[in-house]
């Protein structure tokens, strides 16, 4: 797509406008010239050259020139993807080629079977095959016409689909336009595959489990269900990827040539990438005979854990176009390709009973006890099943065969159960009305799914609560696990979380397991634990809704923990992606006179309630003070009056949020005024306040 020279030429042209003062119509050609390049990079070659925050300036920067002259968009500049409103519904179309499912394969057997068979066929005595990833995820078709996207659209019935092009759009890896025409094609349909990669998926699934809902079962599900979302936006939000792979259709322009020479490698695979389409290029190979095909899917299985996304098998097809269109089809697959599946990551088993396990805010989840059974590698005996609703939903019984599954490094699922296979013996799971610790009553908040236990003194929530605070990924106490833990609760040792840093452990010397050795090790380990960075603390709390993510945002909006005593419901939501129901519960948390003692508590204990990086900025009068331009300023640039905050030690955000400390206001400024308006904290002043800020600094 991009040759060494061309992307010098890009990088420097990229250098050239962000070192420009101001940006105007004339760049509009080199802004998007230069954004659809770094996109290129970032997502389809999975290796960017400039940070986001100067992708972000830029972007902004044609936003801005575009909006002053709406005249000058173009469908297909970068800054058409962002989609306004709600798509009413998605229209039904007619994919140009019928989608075709492949036959499958499970063996090296059945892959000599489908050689033998096209050898047969064709005449021939070694057949040439590409070969690539199977990826697991929903199948769309993309048509471009006169190298315009105009259409995308889902599967569906393999005939018709669903058009869900504004939402294919938010996919970064497809190129808005391509230079079909310089290869003489007018109209062309491509097939791919869209997914949501692991890590995308795991905190997917994170914030769904910290709002109570059950999470998505795999990845492939995720991303199907992502392309019928009527919000755009939360489409994007979602970050789907794409890998493109076969062209299913191709008109040519008037007097063009057919392409030469025509082969799956070169006319599909390299031609889309070429044209700078996520094509698998560099995770294709092809071989002369069935041989190597076969060791090439062995290799690839070996090394689909390290993928970091989800593939379910290979894809083999006749590498010739022309032997492809020879062998046709039958009346459901192509003979020309099949799909060789990987080991299954679903087993069946038995659901022998329902434990319930109350959490540390007192919700009480049902956990399905399964007969154990291997599926990918991993003996499963337990599984989640969420809440009531889950239940009913997935009409599970006590004595079902249910189907599970494992995608990659997820917790496993239970996919459905096998309804087909009961005896009549099978038992309805009948949900507690009592806490299965205390036994108090439970409760259920309207619009929630999830039944909890209220009494603050269950002693399955406090043990709970000091299990969170000590685990991993909050203050990381190494040594401290869940056994021992609730041991030293049981034993009364230890009752809350402070007690973990005031524990007598020299008394428990004797107890088994608990030799010198160890107690010093445990020791070092809880005093080690006392500088853990704020926001671990501030996960570790265990506050509803506050996974890790969340944790991060607040923490880079104060300075110390007891901070956040002060932010008004307002304030929280003024902060990225914090909404009413995480606000409502943080300020609950802070409010609570028992939870400001724990934290006064800690603090004198000596764990770190500061917020250190915050303190380490630069140098300078403005150090630790944030800034945003908004109008237009009398006498200053834009860019300058950045400069001189920078040059003082300050920071510039880019947008308004609590972590906004000044907002300088010049003519016509807009929504960022009337946001900052809404924030306590943020200070509104004009050029005039902020040129006599600068003096005295
Ligand atoms: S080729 C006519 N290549 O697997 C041939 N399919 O049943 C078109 N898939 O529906 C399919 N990765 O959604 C092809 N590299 C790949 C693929 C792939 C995933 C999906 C596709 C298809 C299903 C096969």
């Amino acid at each position: 797509m991009y040759s060494p020279q061309s992307t010098k030429k890009l990088q420097q042209l990229t250098e050239a406008l962000i070192a420009k003062k101001e940006l105007g119509p004339a760049d509009i050609a080199g802004l998007r010239d230069a954004l659809r390049f770094h996109e290129y990079r970032y997502y389809v070659m999975n290796d960017p050259m400039i940070s986001d925050t100067e992708y972000d300036r830029l972007f902004k920067s044609l936003e801005k020139i575009e909006a002053a002259d709406p005249s000058l968009i173009k469908p297909d500049s970068p800054t058409q993807r962002v989609a306004k409103g709600l798509t009413r519904e998605f229209p039904t179309v007619q994919h140009l080629v019928p989608m075709l499912s492949l036959e499958n394969s499970y063996d090296a057997d059945d892959l000599n079977d489908f050689d033998r068979k096209a050898r047969e066929l064709s005449g021939l005595n070694e057949i040439e095959y590409c070969v690539e990833p199977k990826f697991d995820g929903g199948s769309i078709s993309l048509v471009y016409e006169n190298d315009q996207l105009v259409r995308g659209a889902t599967r569906g019935d393999g005939v018709q689909g669903d058009e869900v092009t504004t939402n294919i759009r938010q996919i970064r890896s497809i190129p808005l336009s391509a230079e079909f025409s310089s290869l003489g094609l007018q109209t062309v349909e491509i097939r791919g595959e869209v997914l949501i990669n692991k890590e995308n998926f795991r905190q997917y699934n994170e914030k769904l489990m910290e709002e109570g809902i059950p999470p998505l079962a795999n990845p492939r599900n995720a991303a199907a269900g992502t392309l019928r979302i009527k919000d755009p936006k939360e489409v994007a939000k979602r970050n789907l990827e794409v890998f493109v792979y076969h062209v299913s259709y191709y008109s040519l322009i008037k007097g063009a040539q057919t392409p030469e020479p025509l082969t799956h490698h070169d006319s599909s695979l390299a031609m889309l990438w070429q044209l700078g389409f996520r094509a698998p290029f560099k995770e294709k190979k092809t071989f002369n005979g069935i041989e190597g095909v076969i060791q090439y899917c062995h290799d690839f299985e070996a090394k689909r854990d390290g993928l970091p996304y989800e593939i379910d098998g290979m894809v083999i097809k006749v590498n010739d176009l022309g032997l492809q269109d020879k062998l046709g089809m039958t009346s459901h697959h192509p003979r020309w390709a099949i799909a060789y599946k990987f080991k299954a990551r679903q087993a069946i088993t038995t659901l022998i009973d329902v434990d319930y396990q109350v959490g540390r805010t007192g919700a009480v989840t049902p956990v399905a006890k399964l007969e154990p059974v291997a599926v990918g590698g991993v003996t499963v005996s337990s599984i989640s099943i969420h809440n009531e609703e889950y239940i009913k939903e997935k009409d599970l019984h006590i004595g079902d065969q249910v189907l599970i599954e494992r995608a990659g490094d997820v917790i496993p699922q239970i996919v459905r159960s096998l309804g087909e296979k009961r005896k009549g013996d099978e038992k309805k799971i009948r949900f507690p009305h009592n806490c299965p610790v205390c036994e108090s009553k439970l409760f259920k908040e309207e619009g929630e799914a999830v039944w909890r236990c209220i009494n603050i003194d269950c002693p399955a929530q406090a043990v709970e609560r000091i299990i969170h605070f000590a685990s991993k990924d909050a203050m990381d106490i190494r040594g401290f696990g869940e056994a021992i833990i609730r041991k030293f609760y049981e034993m009364k040792f230890l009752k809350d979380i402070p007690g973990i840093y005031s524990m007598a452990l020299s008394k428990i010397e004797g107890l088994e397991g608990f030799g010198k050795k160890s107690i010093e090790n445990l020791t070092k380990s809880i005093e080690t634990s006392k500088k853990q960075p704020l926001h671990r603390l501030i996960y570790a709390l265990g506050i509803r809704f506050v996974g890790e993510t969340t944790a991060k945002t607040l923490a880079q909006a104060i300075e110390h923990l007891t901070d956040l005593e002060k932010f008004s419901m307002e304030d929280l939501q003024a902060l990225e992606d914090i909404g009413p129901k995480v606000a409502g519960s943080v300020h609950h948390f802070f409010s609570n006179k028992t939870n400001r003692e724990m934290i006064k508590h800690l603090e004198e204990l000596g764990l770190t309630l500061k917020n250190e990086k915050k303190q380490l900025s630069s140098g300078g009068n403005f150090t630790g003070l944030t800034f945003l331009f908004t109008g237009t300023l009398p006498t200053l640039k834009r860019s300058d009056a950045e400069k001189i905050v920078e040059n003082n030690g300050g920071q510039i955000l880019t947008g308004v949020s609590a972590k906004l400390n000044y907002l300088v206001v010049g003519e016509d400024a807009g929504s960022k005024l009337e946001k900052a308006k809404k924030i306590n904290t943020v200070r509104i002043i004009s050029e005039e306040e902020f040129l006599s800020m600068v003096e005295r600094s």
